[in-house]
């Protein structure tokens, strides 16, 4: 199971957080990984110096560029949540 967390801070939200929820929800459902990720929203992670949204992936921090939201679903998410089916 993945735990996944975004940032909706207030600096995260301006750099795109909603967009970044958007996507990894759509994501999610379009491939049916629902039963395999624990998908939440969290306050300010002290990284709104970073230049891109705060997100937490099993208690490690990234900060991804909401235009790539979809290309770091696929690239370092989906792997990790495919790697036991
Ligand atoms: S608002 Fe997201 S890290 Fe501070």
């Amino acid at each position: 199971m993945l735990e996944v967390t975004v940032c909706i801070g207030s600096a995260c939200h301006i750099k795109g957080a909603y967009n970044v929820i958007q996507t990894f929800q759509q994501l999610i459902e379009e491939k049916s990984l629902h039963d395999r990720i624990i998908f939440k929203s969290g306050f300010c992670m002290k990284l709104c110096q970073s230049p891109g949204v705060a997100i937490v992936v099993n208690g490690e921090h990234h900060c991804i560029d909401a235009e790539r939201a979809s290309d770091f679903f696929i690239s370092e998410l989906e792997p990790r949540l495919r790697k036991d089916i």
